[in-house]
């Protein structure tokens, strides 16, 4: 590259994603030949409803067109329904929801729709590290309200009000969350609805893990914002087909917001990058027929993978807090440095020549220093595959103590 030309401070400063940052070591290991079980991804081998497969493979149009920029019609009405449904009330109209590129898409048309460079995100850390991804391409700062494993990452909406900056435009909160599984419930949404409306600040809920809430009555969701009085103009819901019906590849999501100018600010986004899938619109289109038994089923696998996982964990001294939802264990381990730790167990780390891919957890904390002996495993892989992967996780913890 000539000297005089260089990459803006964006370009230099974006963040590589700690959930793949051990991958290459871990492509590495498995073209020596050993076996890698990958808990670092939030990638669930759980089977895409058949009908949904079918819509793919059914697709029979003589030109692959352009969709509309807010997504076909068709959708938008059914994904309507989805969340009136959900609501318990006739309060979204297609006109209410744009879709986007999976949920990330619509993340970054709301960030990009509600601040200006030199504005600020709120996080609750640790937190789902595109959110700083975005916040740096979008020249935003980052402010942080640090959760603790000892009170199970509970937030807290007086913490987030004392975290609030004069730069702040908007929280930015998962529920259920990744990666620590907190579920929100009414009233903390009421909390923080009462915080943005009083401070002016827009409330982005990212509710793409909704279907997977554990140790409740069966077909318990987690409670929307958009449910909740004084969300009206105030609330950007983020959603995906990703996760809820194992379907990431799709790269379909939506952006469900009642206020008509973040509406109007994410479909000119949206017109700018033309398109979301025209295929994959009429998947998620499908998808919507998925019968709720899928999840009943679904749900109770997660439960007990998670409940295999949190024993197989005590069963090696590491004692953690069941999380309520999503498919993520945020992890503290009797290690100085859990990423070096990761590092090496990923590389050259066999137990019966198999190994373990995990995410360190430093890099979902803003914070900095926070998180140095965590990880995250996601479970999103079969029961008898977790018990192993606890299994090597214990025999490693032992060789990396005798080793250091
Ligand atoms: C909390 C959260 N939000 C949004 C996303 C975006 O997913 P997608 O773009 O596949 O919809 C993810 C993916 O892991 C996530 O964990």
């Amino acid at each position: 590259m000539p000297e005089s030309i260089s990459l803006s401070k964006r370009g230099k400063n974006a963040p590589a994603s700690p959930i793949r940052s051990l991958a290459a070591l871990a492509r590495k290991a498995v073209d020596k030949g050993v076996h890698v079980h990958f808990m670092n991804i939030g990638q669930p081998d759980i089977p895409t409803p058949k009908g949904m497969i079918e819509a793919y493979q059914s697709y029979d149009e003589k030109v692959l067109a352009y969709a509309p920029s807010d997504g076909y019609i068709e959708y938008r009405e059914g994904l309507a329904n989805y969340y009136n449904d959900l609501l318990e009330a006739d309060t979204i109209t297609p006109e209410d929801i744009i879709v986007t590129v999976g949920g990330s898409e619509g993340l970054l048309f709301a960030m990009a729709a509600v601040t200006d460079p030199g504005d600020s995100i709120l996080v609750c850390e640790p937190y789902y590290t595109n959110y700083s991804g975005y916040a740096n391409m979008l020249g935003l700062g980052v402010d942080a309200v640090t959760t603790t494993p000892g009170n199970s990452y509970r937030i807290d909406p007086s913490s987030i009000e004392a975290g609030i900056s004069k730069t702040t435009r908007a929280i930015v909160i998962p529920s259920p969350g990744n990666p620590t599984g907190v579920v929100l419930g009414e009233e903390d949404l009421d909390a923080i609805l009462d915080i943005c409306n009083r401070h002016g600040i827009f409330y982005i809920s990212d509710e793409v893990y909704r279907e997977f809430v554990y140790d409740a009555p069966q077909g318990t969701r987690s409670p929307s914002v958009l449910s909740r009085p004084g969300s009206e103009n105030i609330a950007i819901v983020i959603d995906s087909v990703s996760k809820r019906y194992s379907a990431c590849g799709a790269r379909v999501g939506c952006l469900v917001t009642r206020n008509k100018e973040v509406r109007r600010a994410a479909l000119h986004f949206g017109q700018a990058r033309l398109s979301p899938a025209t295929v994959d619109q009429h998947a998620g289109l499908a998808a919507l027929d998925t019968p709720r038994s899928y999840f009943d089923d679904v749900v109770k696998e997660y439960t007990q993978r998670r409940n295999v996982l949190v024993e197989g964990l005590a069963s090696i001294g590491i004692n953690v807090e069941p999380p309520r939802g999503a498919f993520y264990l945020a992890v503290a381990l009797p290690v100085e440095d859990a990423e070096a730790f990761s590092e090496w167990m990923v590389s050259e780390f066999t137990l019966e020549n198999e190994s373990l891919c995990v995410a360190p957890l430093e890099g979902f904390y803003h914070t900095p220093g926070l998180g140095r002996n965590e990880i995250r495993m996601a479970y999103v892989l079969e029961q008898e595959t977790l018990k192993k992967c606890t299994n090597i996780l214990g025999a490693a913890l032992e060789a990396w103590k005798q080793k250091n």
